[in-house]
């Protein structure tokens, strides 16, 4: 069994931060979602991984290596442009030769793993497996529909009016069956090889395509709150360990973990939380469910249920909550007079005030 990890795409809608970085990199509780997914390949006894990449091939490649620190082996295969996820199945052909595989999607999260999925497949050995999860609003993924035994009757990729709640996650179990059908679908509307299609395509054709409705899914849709959601989900299992300095001054209340290299100065952590490698806390408080990144700056200032990502400075702002704050943010108070805010934001930025 190989796994084919798909790490291309531009992640319009985790905008602005992806406008500079991977989508599959974005981190959660201070690690790339997609390293999530390769361990969770490596501990389900997978060593053999191709992984598709696109525009951000070097950022991938960067943070990615040759795999040995997850246990991999990591062969990278080039999609010059994204020609949709049948089209990274039909690209990867010779390096997938007759294998069966797992598909994973970068910027997909799954709670909990793989193993018992990849176990189940291996066992029952049908054409296709495929994961769903109730969504509360499946218009941004590909639709199941199935019938009264649980049984997949129709796929639809983005459908204006979905026929259930059940979202196709970005896991999918094949067996060489898939090759056959990626081939005989033609793009969709959005310019795309959909493997959604492909699927279908194997349905129609009477194939064995079994589904299996799992719990602790995320994935990017746009939505601030979803990402926060799922921070606070690992932060939860989160094992306490302070490696970086504390001062006496400062307290570190339950499931903190304090990078090595990271400073608590005169400051009050209350876990679940971590603050990144090189990140100094002076006279701050954070809360609970916060990610704080490496090499930040947080001064003057309360934090809580909120991921900063690296090299951003907060200071002398009161409190801020529930805010994804990218790379390289600065957030100050502004001057007293005139009493105006000031703001340089980004493109597609996100601001709410308190009046
Ligand atoms: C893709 C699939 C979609 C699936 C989703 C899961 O969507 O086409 O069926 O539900 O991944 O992440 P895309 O990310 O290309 O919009």
């Amino acid at each position: 069994m190989k796994a084919l990890v798909l790490s291309g795409g531009a992640g319009t809608r985790l905008r602005p931060i992806t406008h500079t970085s991977a989508k599959q990199l974005v981190p959660v509780a201070n690690k790339a979602v997609l390293f999530y997914g390769l361990e969770s390949i490596a501990e389900a006894g997978i060593t053999e991984v191709g992984v598709i990449v696109g525009d951000t091939a070097e950022e991938i490649q960067d943070a990615v290596g040759d795999g040995s620190k997850f246990g991999l082996q990591i062969t990278y295969i080039p999609q010059d442009r994204p020609l949709g996820l049948a089209h990274a199945v039909l690209i990867a052909r010779d390096w997938l030769g007759d294998d069966d595989f797992v598909m994973y999607l970068g910027d997909n999260f799954i709670v909990g793993g793989i193993s018992a999925l990849v176990e189940e497949f291996g066992r029952n050995r049908p054409d296709a497996q495929i994961l769903l999860t109730h969504v509360p609003d499946p218009r941004a993924f590909g639709v199941a529909e199935l019938d009264g035994a649980g049984q997949v009757v129709g796929l639809e990729e983005k459908p204006e009016h979905p026929k259930s709640d059940l979202a196709l996650v970005g896991v999918y179990l094949f067996t060489p069956a898939i090759h056959a059908a990626v081939r005989a679908i033609a793009p969709s509307w959005r310019g795309e090889l959909e493997i959604t299609h492909a699927i279908q395509h194997l349905i129609d054709a009477r194939a064995d395509v079994r589904c299996t409705v799992i719990q602790g899914y995320w994935k990017d849709t746009g939505n601030v709150d979803d990402m926060l959601e799922v921070n606070r989900t690992v932060l939860e299992a989160l094992d306490r360990r302070i490696d970086g300095e504390v001062d006496e001054l400062s307290e570190t209340v339950g499931r903190v973990v304090v990078e090595e290299g990271a400073r608590i100065i005169n400051s009050r952590i209350v876990g679940p939380a971590v603050i990144g490698a090189g990140t100094v806390v002076n006279n701050s408080y954070v809360g609970p469910f916060t990610s704080v990144a490496e090499n930040c700056r947080i001064t003057d200032s309360e934090v809580e249920f909120s991921i900063v990502l690296r090299d951003s400075s907060i200071a002398g702002v009161g409190r801020i909550e529930s805010s994804l704050i990218g790379r390289h943010a600065e957030v100050t108070p502004a001057q007293h007079v005139p009493s105006a805010h000031r703001f340089v934001l980004g493109d597609h930025s996100k601001v709410q005030i308190h009046p």
